[in-house]
């Protein structure tokens, strides 16, 4: 089982741990702190975040076991946060569903990676046969870094969203974790 990973920043101050109920005020912040243009391309909780409601939301489902949460934090501080969701038809439990968001002041420094790598190695332990996750054709930074970890392109879902007057192409990626697989 995964525990907490410290991250080497020179400071030894940044670290990713399980989302739980204490982290709740932390996380509250964290959501009203994030951007229009992180929100813009982080779309799980709408393109207008309530912080409260997607906070209980979160934490209710965590708590269920639904969805497993991640948070990178500096200090008290989350700076980032990703989870993992899970199907409750027999046939999908196999699958879980991936997001993850870098706080704007905290993104291109490698911490989206290595929560990546934290979320994938935690869903290996954990059984989980197929992540998979939606992005956008107009995220290169998203679609770079779920390539670099050998997610693959399944499919395109073209002008799948219309915000204003311009569409946005819903990029199908997923990973084989090699979990379950008959040799
Ligand atoms: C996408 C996101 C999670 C990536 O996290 P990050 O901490 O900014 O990214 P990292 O610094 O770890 O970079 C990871 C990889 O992305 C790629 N990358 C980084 N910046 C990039 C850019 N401007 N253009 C293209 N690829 C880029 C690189 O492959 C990089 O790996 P490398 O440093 O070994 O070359 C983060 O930027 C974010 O939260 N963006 C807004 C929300 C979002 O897009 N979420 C994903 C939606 S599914």
């Amino acid at each position: 089982m995964l525990v907490g990973a410290w991250l080497s920043d020179g400071c030894g101050q940044l670290r990713i741990e399980k989302l739980r109920s204490s982290h709740q005020a932390a996380f509250q912040k964290f959501l009203g702190e994030l951007g229009r243009s992180t929100t813009y391309d982080y779309t799980h909780f709408g393109y207008e975040v309530n912080p409260e409601q997607a906070t209980s939301k979160v934490l209710r489902d965590v708590g269920t076991g639904r969805v497993s949460g991640y948070v990178v934090l500096h200090g008290t501080r989350i700076i980032g946060f990703g989870h993992l969701d899970y199907f409750s038809k027999k046939e999908k439990r196999h699958v879980a569903r991936l997001g993850i968001v870098v706080h704007q002041k905290s993104q291109g420094k490698g911490l989206g990676k290595r929560l990546l790598d934290y979320m994938i190695a935690d869903a290996k332990d954990k059984g989980v046969e197929k992540i998979w996750l939606a992005t956008y054709s107009d995220n290169p930074r998203a679609l770079e870094l779920y390539r670099s970890r050998g997610f693959v392109v399944e499919g395109i879902f073209r002008k799948e969203e219309k915000v204003g007057r311009r569409y946005r192409d819903v990029v199908s990626m997923a990973l084989f974790t090699g979990v379950g697989r008959k040799t």
